[in-house]
């Protein structure tokens, strides 16, 4: 799957811009300001509906301009190509696939799936365990979409029984509740496990390209006590919770660590090292869900070259150059160290918001 001819108008500092992008690895080249995340925003939008960076539209929407608009043909090996288009005003969005008006974005997230790399990603092992669960998620609901309807019928029956145990009501319904939880938190801790096991030879073989060692093991914390069903664990900690006022295991809790010989890589690793990690986890996802998932996946990489010597700059353009997957990279400047991937690369110039092909 691959975005053809993409059309971006009033997405920040980019008033018009229509590109046809390649279908392997995209280079947007730009000075500090230029536009370049805001052609990936763009692009983002187009698959989620909703900016990585900004919570309302109108911060994206281009100053004095009424609405925002991307739009683009997604072309794919399976099905005849799609015309996929999102606009945001300050108060409506409107998606549309193949023409007709979509109102949930699923159908938009199942068509182009995402995948966003930026600088800040780097801190993923640091960071409060949601970040970890939504990359995690992202890749169990790309190879099997039934997960969604899990994960949904989870938090439905969390936000119940978290309100049963805040209402003092536990007595008559909190069971019901435990069912349900049970139920659907079984499943989604299943998918996640199943998931991190057809990840982890991936995540290996990244490892290895990215950082030259091949042991790097993902550890998943199902979000309660292992050895127990969910439903047991539960009903142990039903009077724990009432105090506290809210559920405090289950599979909202889940996480998971990444180790090297049994520790937290996190604790030795350097800053760039653990840049190289976070790519190859993430690019791991992706090769995963483009040989395994409906549709391949179009991948977003801000900044690709900050953190990075020339050697591992090289090592990374080397390993996208050679994975299926659709790239847009941005650099602030040209990435001359690794001269066969540009050779094999669309490249774009980004100059005050205008998107210009330069080979
Ligand atoms: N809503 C907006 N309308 C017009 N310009 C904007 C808007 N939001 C941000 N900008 C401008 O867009 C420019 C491009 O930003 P950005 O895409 O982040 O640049 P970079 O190329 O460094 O990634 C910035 O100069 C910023 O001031
Ligand atoms: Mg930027």
């Amino acid at each position: 799957m691959s975005i053809e001819r993409l059309s971006v108008s009033n997405v920040r500092n980019i008033e018009s811009a229509v590109l046809d992008p390649g279908e392997r690895v995209n280079l947007l080249i730009g000075e500090n300001g230029s536009g370049k995340t805001s052609l990936l925003e763009a692009i983002y939008i187009l698959g989620r509906a909703r900016s990585f960076r900004a919570r309302v539209a109108a911060q994206v929407i281009r100053e004095r301009a009424e609405s925002l608009v991307v739009s683009a043909r997604v072309a794919s090996q399976s099905r005849a190509p799609v015309q996929i288009g999102v606009r945001l005003s300050g108060r409506h969005r409107e998606i549309s696939v193949s023409g007709q008006r979509v109102l949930s974005s699923a159908e938009l997230v199942a068509a182009l799936p995402i995948l966003l790399i930026q600088p800040s990603s780097t801190a993923l092992m640091v960071e409060a365990p949601k970040a970890r669960r939504q990359i995690m998620d992202w890749g169990a609901f790309h190879v099997e979409h039934r997960f969604l309807d899990h994960l949904r019928g989870y938090s439905r029956a969390l936000s119940q029984r978290n309100a049963a145990l805040r209402s003092g009501n536990i007595d008559t319904n909190l069971a019901i509740w435990d069912q349900e939880m049970a139920i659907h938190g079984e499943a989604v801790a299943d998918a996640r496990h199943i998931y991190f096991e057809m990840l982890q030879p991936y995540f290996a073989a990244a490892t290895a390209a990215l950082l030259g060692d091949e042991n790097f093991v993902l550890k998943l914390n199902k979000g309660w006590p292992t050895g127990q069903t969910l439903l047991t664990a539960l009903a142990a900690e039903a009077q724990a919770d009432q105090r506290l006022g809210y559920t405090g295991s289950g599979a909202h809790k889940a996480d998971f660590s990444i180790l090297l010989k049994g520790r937290p890589a996190r604790l030795t690793l350097s800053r760039g090292q653990m840049k190289l990690l976070i790519m190859a986890l993430l690019l791991a996802q992706v090769r995963l869900v483009d040989e395994q998932g409906e549709a391949g996946c179009t991948v977003l990489i801000d900044d690709l070259a900050s953190e990075l010597d020339n050697k591992n700059l090289k090592r990374v353009m080397h390993f996208i150059m050679n994975q299926p997957s659709q790239f847009f990279a941005t650099f602030v400047e040209h990435p001359e160290c690794a001269a066969n991937v540009i050779a094999g690369s669309a490249m774009f110039h980004v100059e005050h918001g205008k998107v210009i092909h330069s080979n």
